[in-house]
Order: C-alpha cells, then structure tokens, then sequence
C-alpha cells in the first residue's frame, strides 16, 4: 500500500528522470508523438528498435551509422544526413532517457488527448507579407541589426537568392534549407539551436519571436524561388574574364612594343668597329 502511494506520489510529482535530459538535450530536435521535426517522432522507438540499439545509437549514432547498420544508415539518409550529436550524458543517463521516451509513448490516451488539443489552441496562423520577407532578408544580410545585438546569418551561411551577395562558407548552404528541415524544423533551430557554433553566436542574444518569424519566411520565400535566382558564383567567370583580360593585355603591349631596339645599344658601335677595322 505504501509502495502503491509512493508511487503515485512521484507520478505527479517532481520530473520523472530523464525527463529533465530528455527536454534540455533532445526535445530540440525529436518530440514524442508530435511529429517529425528535426529528427523522427520518438513515439514508440521500442517498437521499431531493440533497447540495446537505442542505446548504442544514442550514444553515439555516427558510430553505429559508420558500422554499416542498415536501419540506422536509410535512416541518416532519409533525414538528410542530419548528424545527431552524441550523447552528452553518461550511459546511466541514457537509459533513463530511454525509459522516459517510453513511458511517454505508452500513453496512447494522453498523447491522442494532447495531440489535437493544441491544433484547437493555435491562433489563425500568421501570413507572411512582404515586409516580414523583407525583414527577414535584411536581417539575414545584417542591414538590419538583431534587437538583441546577435551576429548576421551571412556572417557564416549563404543564400542563393539575387538580393544577397556572397555569405560566408563556415556553414551549410540555406537555399534549400526550408524544404530540408520544414517551417517547424528551421524555426526549431532559431529558437533553440542544437548547433554548438550557432549557439555560441547566439548564447545571451536570442532571436525575438519577430525577428524568427521574418526569416524563416526569408528562408521559405527563398526556397521557393531558389529556381529563378542567379547563384551569385563568382569563381568560374572571375576566372575566365581574368585569362581573357590577361591575353588582351599582352597581344597590346606587344603591339606597342612592335617596334622596340631588340638588340643592345653597343650593338651598332661594335659593328661599325668590326667594319672599319
Ligand atoms: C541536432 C538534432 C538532434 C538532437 C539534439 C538529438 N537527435 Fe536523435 N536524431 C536526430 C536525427 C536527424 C535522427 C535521424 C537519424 C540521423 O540523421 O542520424 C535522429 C534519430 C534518433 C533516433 C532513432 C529514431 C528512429 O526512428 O529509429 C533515436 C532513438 C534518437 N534520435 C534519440 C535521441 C535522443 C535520446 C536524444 C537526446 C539525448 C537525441 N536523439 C538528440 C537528431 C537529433
Ligand atoms: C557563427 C556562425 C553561425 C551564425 C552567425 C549562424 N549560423 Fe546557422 N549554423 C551554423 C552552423 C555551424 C550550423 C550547423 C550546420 C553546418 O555545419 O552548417 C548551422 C545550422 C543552421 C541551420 C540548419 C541547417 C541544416 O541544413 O541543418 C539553419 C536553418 C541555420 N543555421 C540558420 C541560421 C540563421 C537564420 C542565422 C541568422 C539568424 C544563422 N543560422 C546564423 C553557424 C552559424
């Protein structure tokens, strides 16, 4: 009976563990039974894998990948080789974690109860307009700054799009990133950013509510159009215009030079010495 109280006591209580790790190191990226977002829905994973496999895959889901794992591979793949970082708690954690993804899943009744309830709460979703895309491009770019001082997107990343110039190579390519990752997915990684260099970027200078608003419809509007645009590549026709400016050059300065002394200037006074003599 007391165990049966105690029970319940820490059922309502307190987190149950994992749930804190579960929250703060892979409800960025997964949910469960909320869909994909990042990576797939967690929501029954021991129906589809073993407790054993779990673990090892997330601990660390490169190695089991590079292991030639099947499963794991068309996995990585079909989430467009998202790397999942691995874990940064200890094996013990791990299982916690597990257990918690779970006894999360194995709430059919609950999970189907929450799931529509939030689709009800959701205001009428927000439209972008031109002047969010706008925004959102200037902020990109840096020409607008960021309300809380963060560093401009282009400072490491690029966007094929005709408005933007060059961006920096440190990260992905975010053309396609829309397509890639889905609104939730994009603003998943704006709000939150499982991403150890972004954050340091971000960390103390989180993006306002406004401001993720306006470039995930950037990223949106860029995406779509990414067909139409120019990609702003400089490198092959710098090239080719430089090897023709440098051939230009030369066939004009040799022109010039046409008739220049091609000989040493001693040349003719030695030849009239040898003649005289
Ligand atoms: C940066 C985003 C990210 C974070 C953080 C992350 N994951 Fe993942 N996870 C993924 C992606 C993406 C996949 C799909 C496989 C791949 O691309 O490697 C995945 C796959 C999985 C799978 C296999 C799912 C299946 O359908 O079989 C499990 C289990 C998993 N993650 C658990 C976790 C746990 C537990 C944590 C927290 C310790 C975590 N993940 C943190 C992105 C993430
Ligand atoms: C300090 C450099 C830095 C800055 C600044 C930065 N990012 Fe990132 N971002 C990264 C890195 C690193 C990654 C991880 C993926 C990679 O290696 O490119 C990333 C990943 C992403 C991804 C996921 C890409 C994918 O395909 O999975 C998105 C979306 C993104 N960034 C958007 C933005 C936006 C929008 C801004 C501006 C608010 C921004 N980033 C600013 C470094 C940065």
């Amino acid at each position: 009976m007391i165990i049966f109280c105690l029970g319940r006591i820490t059922q309502a209580g307190a987190a149950e563990p994992g749930e804190q790790e579960y929250n703060t190191f892979c409800g960025i990226c997964h949910t469960i039974g909320g869909g994909v977002l990042i990576g797939p829905d967690l929501a029954g994973i021991h129906d589809r894998q073993s407790q054993e496999w779990l673990e090892k895959f997330v601990i660390s889901s490169q190695t089991v990948i590079n292991g030639g794992d099947a499963y794991a591979t068309a996995l990585y793949e079909k989430f467009n080789k998202i790397a999942m970082p691995d874990s940064p708690v200890p094996a013990e954690k791990v299982k916690d974690i597990l257990n918690y993804i779970l006894s999360k899943s194995a709430q059919p009744v609950a999970s189907g109860a929450a799931a529509p309830a939030p689709a009800a709460e959701t205001p009428p979703e927000r439209v972008a307009t031109e002047e969010d895309i706008l925004l959102g491009q200037n902020l990109f770019q840096g020409l607008v700054r960021f309300e809380n001082n963060g560093a401009s997107c282009i400072s490491c990343h690029h966007v094929n799009n005709d408005a933007i110039i060059g961006g920096g190579i440190l990260a992905l390519e975010l053309t396609q990133v829309f397509t890639k990752l889905g609104g939730n997915g994009v603003r998943a990684v704006l709000d939150n950013t499982p991403f150890p260099v972004m954050g340091v970027a971000y960390k103390d200078k989180a993006l306002s509510e406004n401001e993720v608003f306006a470039l995930v419809s950037f990223l949106q509007r860029a995406d779509d159009q990414h067909l139409f645009q120019q990609p702003k590549d400089y490198g092959t026709g710098l090239l080719l215009s430089g090897l023709i400016g440098t051939g230009v050059l030369l066939l004009f300065y040799s022109m010039l030079w046409l008739r220049r002394k091609k000989a040493s200037v001693n040349q003719q006074i030695f030849d009239r010495q040898i003649k005289s003599s």
